[in-house]
């Protein structure tokens, strides 16, 4: 069995424990790091792990181990990665891989260097629906991506050190963006290179030096827009959906809010609710399973299959590395304003390409705009001369 040592044990920690324990049933988390020993201690009691440390080079170089999950706050990841890779073992980081490109890419390196596993944990490209629908893009059901829009709102995170900037690396956009990024990016295709980046982002609500709200356009290579929204000032719980717009088609997930159950109570319940859940009485949105709702299942079934049967899984750190430049191009937008090229000294994808037009031929002289039945049920054909660029109608 696959020895897994979590550093972490926060809020991540926990549904990653939970996601490995439930998930294919055979894994299980062997030694649990924390730097206090109580906290260490009540996780190990709580998920019944064997073993506990506060000492994170005893952590990553006990022989029982074979892979190092990183769930530890943002300013840490460099440090844990780079303890893990040299002590030879496996490597799993939350997300952001870094606080900026340069910290991703010299993580990327480290396992390189070192020839180690890594895996990215990018767990909202892994939920249910979302594998089932990019099943259908991949597939063509959907033409060709235009764009793609990815929500994730909520009134704030859990803990200080998100708030701190030098210790987050940012705010909403390096918490959420993140994972909005790489959504759309999956929709996109991941060899398409993104380019440029326009956004916008300010401190609404909370009294903090970081953006506690921010709106992005990036385009792609091939002219596809990944457009992300992400805010700490979203009040109501927390809001995850995505939309896909193709040439034949429409994708719409709603991931939290509006899953299916919604329950209503005149009393205040003592029961959990779902993560950043506001209330706890009236409406009420639960989640079933929450750890499958939000990808942790299957996304630890495909770091263990790829580790076990030595291929890459389909996240990884360079996966992580773009996402960061991506991010970094947004925040100096956010100061300039203007559209800001995407920093990508490292580029596994396709090269430069001219946006291909679609073919929209009609006749030999004209290409069709649009077709539309009509209320009286005829049908209109609006058409392009190819020559001329002239518009006109015909009527069916
Ligand atoms: N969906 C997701 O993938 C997701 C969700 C939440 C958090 N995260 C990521 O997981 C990481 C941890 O976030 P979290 O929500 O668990 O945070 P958290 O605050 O709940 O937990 C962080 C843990 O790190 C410990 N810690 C803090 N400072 C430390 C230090 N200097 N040395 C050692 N340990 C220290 C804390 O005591 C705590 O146990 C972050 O990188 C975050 O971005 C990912």
């Amino acid at each position: 069995m696959t020895g897994i040592a979590m550093l972490g044990t926060g809020l991540i920690g926990s549904c990653y424990t939970q996601a490995l324990h439930g998930g294919r049933s055979r894994d299980h988390v062997d030694l649990v790091y924390s730097r206090s020993a109580e906290k260490a201690a009540a996780f190990a009691s709580t998920w019944n792990v064997a073993r506990s440390t506060t000492n994170l080079a005893e952590a990553v170089n006990d022989p029982g181990i074979d892979v190092v999950v990183v769930a530890l706050p943002n300013d840490l990841h460099e440090q844990a990665v780079t303890a893990a890779a040299g002590a030879g073992k496996a490597v799993l980081c939350t997300k952001p891989l870094g606080r900026n490109a340069a910290e991703g890419l010299r993580m990327l390196r480290a396992v390189e260097d070192a020839g180690v596993f890594h895996g990215y944990l990018e767990d909202l490209v892994y939920p249910p629906k979302t594998l089932k629908g990019l099943q259908s893009v991949q597939a063509g059901d959907l033409g060709r991506v235009l764009w793609v829009r990815s929500r994730e709102t909520h009134p704030g995170p859990h803990s200080d050190w998100f708030f701190d900037r030098a210790r987050a690396g940012g705010g909403a956009i390096i918490d959420m963006g993140c994972h909005c990024i790489e959504i759309a990016r999956s929709f996109i295709g991941k060899e398409v290179r993104p380019v440029e980046v326009v956004c916008w982002g300010d401190t609404q609500v909370h009294p903090i030096e970081s953006e506690d709200h921010a709106v992005g356009m990036v385009r792609y290579e091939n002219g596809a827009i990944g457009q992300f929204e992400v805010s700490w000032a979203f009040r109501g719980g927390m809001d995850l959906r995505d939309e896909v717009a193709g040439t034949e088609g429409t994708l719409w997930l709603n991931h939290w809010l509006r899953t299916g159950m919604e329950m209503y109570s005149a009393k205040e319940s003592t029961q959990y609710v779902a993560e950043k859940s506001e209330s706890s009485r009236g409406w009420m949105f639960p989640v079933g399973d929450e750890v499958a709702a939000l990808g942790y299942t299957n996304m630890f079934a495909d770091m263990l299959d790829a580790f076990e049967q030595g291929h890459e899984p389909a996240e990884t750190f360079y996966d992580g590395y773009v996402v960061n430049a991506i991010m970094d191009a947004s925040y100096r937008s956010i100061d300039t304003k203007r559209w800001e090229p995407i920093d990508l000294p490292l580029w596994h994808g396709q090269g430069a390409n001219e946006t291909s037009r679609l073919s929209r031929a009609f006749d030999k002289d004209h290409e069709l705009v649009k077709r539309e039945r009509m209320p009286d049920g005829k049908t209109k054909l609006i058409l392009r001369n190819t020559l001329t660029g002239e518009i006109s109608q015909r009527v069916q």
